[in-house]
């Protein structure tokens, strides 16, 4: 996403646990690098997200769960996102069309679910939509063009799907960027506080 805005001219600051130090399930992390960040900005884009977390693999049933492992992901796939969008909020510009966009996924959407498993990351990016959605609804009071949404990427190859794109067919990083952009270029304020897809259709909740 940074390359395929950089390649569009903007000026893009990025973090990263790596490179910054931010992790997002540390609030005092969050508080201290987002805290240092002046705007306003025009997009915000939440990339951060995990399928394992301390090595814990995707429930195959609901006899598979375990707390710590439903701990783990509520905090990298719904708080840390939260903690992020607390400060979004106030660094947003409040002038013009404006963005805050939020990688979920589909297998969080609960009317979708049809197979059950993955248990602890569906509930997860369910819980982070719901976050995203009532913040949209507040954004509104003050930023009137604003945009805040959730979005599912497709199955993209990273590093989080080496071992379970399985028989899905993969779009490069690349491409994946490219069509969230122009998701992103398309939405409107009316569309604000919804759930979308890499192809810009509404996922159901
Ligand atoms: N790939 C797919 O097919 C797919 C499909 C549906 C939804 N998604 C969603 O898309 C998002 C990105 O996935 P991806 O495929 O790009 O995965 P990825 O390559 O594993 O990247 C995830 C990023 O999240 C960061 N991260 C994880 N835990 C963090 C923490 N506690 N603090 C700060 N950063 C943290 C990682 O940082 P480090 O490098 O420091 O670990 C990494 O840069 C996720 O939310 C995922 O649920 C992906």
């Amino acid at each position: 996403m940074m390359q395929a805005l950089e390649a569009r001219g903007a000026e893009v600051v990025g973090l990263s646990r790596s490179a910054d130090g931010l992790d997002i399930t540390k609030e005092t992390s969050v508080t201290q690098t987002m805290g240092s960040l002046l705007g306003p900005f025009d997009l915000i884009f939440v990339a951060t997200g995990a399928l394992t977390v301390n090595g814990s693999a995707p429930e195959k049933s609901i006899g598979a769960l375990s707390a710590d492992a439903l701990r783990d992901q509520f905090e990298v796939n719904a708080i840390g996102p939260a903690l992020v969008l607390q400060h979004a909020l106030r660094l947003l510009a409040k002038d013009g069309r404006t963005v805050i966009a939020v990688l979920s996924a589909r297998v969080g959407s609960i009317g979708d679910n049809r197979i059950g498993g993955w248990h602890a990351y569906r509930a997860s990016k369910a819980a982070l939509n719901q976050l995203v959605h009532g913040a949209a609804i507040e954004l509104k009071r003050t930023h009137k063009q604003a945009v805040c949404v959730s979005l599912h990427p497709g199955t993209v190859a990273t590093e989080f799907t080496a071992k379970y794109a399985g028989r899905h067919t993969t779009v490069p990083a690349s491409e994946a960027a490219q069509n969230l952009l122009s998701v992103i270029d398309g939405l409107t304020p009316r569309q604000s506080g919804g759930f979308y897809d890499y192809a810009g259709e509404t996922v159901p909740w």
